[in-house]
């Protein structure tokens, strides 16, 4: 029988499983516990703020931070062109418009250039992507930011331990929004965190996801709050994945240094960036082909899966989707390379005879194009 290789599995440890069954065994499985507590303080501590806040997952983590800043109809929000679509859709909910800048061609990060014409009266936040693992270019989108009065929120959904000149992400912007679904660098099983320096922000993010109920007064409300909360048992999850994120992360890069010296030969080809300025974590190790488009892109999926090997397709561009559709949205570099990219395996749990076996495979796929 041929192995099956998935794209992507947990790596789930005695750690993890100590963890949680000392959670479960302590009859606090729901929202309060020691370990929602230690999760979020070495969570702050990892990423170099002063509050993290766990939430449900990485969708309500954006949601709430929104809401938390006010946004709402009538407001714009600039995302990037190409990201998992939960990123705009947290701002939907809000009521608020996003609104797509391109990405660049290079870090597949939102385009701090593209920002700037998107801008209009309406806009209260921009939202890049650390996409893949690799972080935005910062910098510049801060300085955007600080101009015309912005609220920055870091999408870290991808890239738990990226840095970005020598700073974690999620500690850059105003706040950062990380998910810990399963797939993703360390995970909850579902499950997300807000980290940011901002007390009031912390504050109020804190009252709106459990209800926003008084401090003061229990079952008293002074607005439609959410129940965003993630439970001590997927904290315990958490803490022992934090606290093992190191070797996760080197094993990530790792398994991306095996897959760029075997498929170096290859002509019209390229792997996931890593700037000067950045530190990728490599959540998914992406191959772009030059000369795909949607067509030959789906068969080389369907090619490598019959021969027990899973990938997936880059995500395709926010404005294609019926609800997001607009004439008016210019993004032509997510429309470029969406259908040219694929995530190849990309697991903790993978050898180097594993990545040689892939490898090995799209060589000759390539080769007989
Ligand atoms: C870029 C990005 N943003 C947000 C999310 C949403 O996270 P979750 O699935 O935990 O809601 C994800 C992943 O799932 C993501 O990849």
């Amino acid at each position: 029988m041929t192995k099956f290789i998935p794209v992507s599995e947990p790596t789930i440890t005695e750690k993890e499983v100590e963890y949680v069954l000392r959670a479960v065994k302590s009859g606090w499985i729901s929202s309060l516990g020691e370990f929602i507590t230690k999760f979020e303080e070495e969570f702050a501590k990892y990423v170099g703020t002063k509050y993290a806040l766990t939430t449900s997952n990485g969708t309500t983590a954006l949601h709430l931070a929104l809401v938390s800043f006010g946004i709402k109809e009538g407001d714009e929000v600039i995302v990037p062109g190409l990201t998992f679509i939960a990123t705009a859709n947290a701002v939907a909910y809000t009521g608020a418009k996003p609104v797509f800048a391109d990405i660049d061609s290079e870090t597949w990060c939102i385009d701090p250039d593209d920002i700037k014409k998107k801008i209009t009266s309406k806009t209260k936040a921009i939202i890049p992507v650390h996409l893949y693992g690799h972080p935005a270019d910062m910098d510049p989108i801060l300085e955007i930011a600080r101009e015309y009065g912005l609220y920055v929120i870091e999408d870290c959904a991808e890239a738990h331990g990226a840095e970005y000149k020598g700073k974690k992400v999620g500690s850059l912007g105003i706040c950062g929004a990380f998910s810990f679904y399963g797939n993703k660098i360390i995970t909850t099983g579902e499950g997300g965190m807000i980290t940011t320096n901002d007390e009031r922000l912390y504050e109020k993010a804190k009252f709106l996801r459990d209800h926003a109920m008084s401090k003061e007064k229990r079952y008293w409300h002074t607005e439609v709050g959410y129940n965003y909360r993630m439970t001590n048992i997927q904290a315990a999850l958490g803490l022992a994945q934090l606290e093992r994120i190191d070797d996760i992360i080197r094993k990530k890069r790792q398994i991306f240094e095996w897959y760029r010296e075997y498929l170096k030969g290859i002509n019209g080809i390229k792997l996931n960036p890593e700037k000067e300025w950045a530190k990728n974590v490599f959540w998914m190790v992406c191959l772009l082909v030059e000369n795909f488009n949607e067509e030959r892109r789906d068969n080389f999926i369907k090619v490598l899966k019959e021969r027990g090997i899973d990938t997936r397709p880059f995500f395709y561009p926010c404005s294609m989707m019926p609800m997001y559709k607009n004439s008016k949205i210019i993004n032509p570099v997510s429309y470029e390379i969406y259908k040219k990219g694929i995530n190849l395996p990309s697991s903790y749990n993978l050898e180097k005879d594993d990545v040689e076996y892939i490898s090995d495979l799209i060589v000759k796929l390539l080769k007989n194009k």
